[in-house]
């Protein structure tokens, strides 16, 4: 399975070469694209930076205390959804930036960097493309205009992007997403060469979920970024989205092993999406305490890993989680309360004195 990958990636890196314009002119470019934009702990005994996914929805709301907790704590945000492709090009050949906009400008105000998420993805691609059934070289077409257009948009704005979302299976298989169907398993490479293209300076990410344990899709994912860094494709970090549950964990020293295994890539990490699905019987303070400790466990895990640089956790509170309120998976309760969660993270994060 793995080898039918490698033939198709060596087959379309140099087409990659092609449709990108990577032609004799480029021929003396740097046989390894240097890293960009690789935002690095100034010392292992630098805290990780935290990050949260925000929304227009909760930007714009009349409660002071979203804008309030996100400015007090937070050091970066994440567009939760704005930036998928359903939401910036709603029909084929027009863009409607104006919603990640307004949290680019709100960032920009406030001296926050953006994570860009996601440019290529199985979900939430808009109905124009799945209802027009492209051939292999019309979706290329479409994948090198829609990174693009978006990339350069937010060129020297988005310091870094999730380039590619979610490209494994739970066994770690290559997901059957539309691009991978229709482009084969060079997608990936594709897409990482246009976006680079559209911005040497940015930090571009592959992110996915599931990976935080040694297991068949932690170790697919392994190779795949070995794979790509071994063919000078220009991936600068992995994401761990990290969506985790109370009964399903990893241990710190499990989680610490595998950030350590993928930062001797050469890559840098981060936890991208950390939320820990509190929802169960059992009573309530000891699913929140539960919960906390996951937290602190990941907030270690990256603390211990220099190369990890940042935990962003997928919102704030538990009133605008994608988990819903029941499931309690955010630092801040529906109330903006600090939870339990919130001070293991800090724990987690910060060096004991
Ligand atoms: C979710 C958002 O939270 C929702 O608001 C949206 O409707 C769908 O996507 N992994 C990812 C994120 O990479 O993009 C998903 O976010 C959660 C799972």
């Amino acid at each position: 399975m793995f080898g039918k990958y490698v033939l198709a990636l060596a087959v379309t890196l140099g087409l990659a070469a092609v449709v990108g314009g990577r032609g004799a002119a480029d021929a003396a470019a740097p046989a390894r694209p240097a890293v960009a934009g690789v935002y690095a702990r100034s010392a292992a005994s630098t805290p990780p930076q935290l990050g949260a996914a925000v929304n227009t929805v909760m930007l714009g709301s009349a409660d002071p205390r979203y804008v309030r907790t996100l400015l007090a704590h937070y050091a970066s945000v994440t567009p939760e959804y704005e930036m998928e492709m359903s939401q910036l090009e709603p029909a084929r050949g027009r863009f409607d930036f104006a919603p990640a906009d307004r949290i680019v400008t709100f960032a920009a105000r406030h001296g926050l960097p953006v994570r860009g998420h996601t440019l290529v993805w199985d979900e939430m691609i808009p109905a124009w493309l799945t209802r027009s059934h492209p051939t292999r070289a019309q979706l290329i077409g479409i994948l090198h205009r829609y990174i693009s257009t978006v990339v350069s948009h937010y060129r020297g704005r988005v310091g870094e992007w999730d380039v590619v979302n979610e490209p494994l299976t739970r066994s770690g298989g290559l997901r059957q997403s539309l691009w991978e169907r229709v482009i084969g398993p060079g997608y990936i490479a594709l897409a990482f060469r246009f976006a680079h293209r559209a911005d040497p300076h940015a930090a571009l990410f592959v992110n996915d979920y599931g990976a935080e344990w040694r297991d068949a899709k932690e170790r697919a994912l392994h190779r795949l970024v070995a794979h790509l860094r071994a063919e000078h494709v220009p991936v600068s970090g992995v994401g761990f989205q990290a969506h985790l549950r109370l009964d399903a964990h990893p241990p710190q020293a499990e989680l610490t092993g595998v950030l350590r295994s993928f930062a001797a890539l050469g890559v840098r990490i981060e936890v991208t999406e950390l939320d820990v699905d509190a929802a169960g019987s059992a009573p309530l303070s000891q699913r929140l305490a539960a919960e906390a400790a996951i937290y602190r466990a990941v907030a270690g895990a990256c603390r211990a890993v220099r190369a990890c640089s940042r935990v962003t956790t997928w919102g704030i509170t538990d009133a605008a989680s994608w988990l819903g309120a029941s499931e309690r998976g955010l630092p801040f309760d529906a109330g903006y309360r600090a939870k339990p969660a919130w001070r293991a993270l800090r724990a987690g994060l910060t060096p004991p004195v």
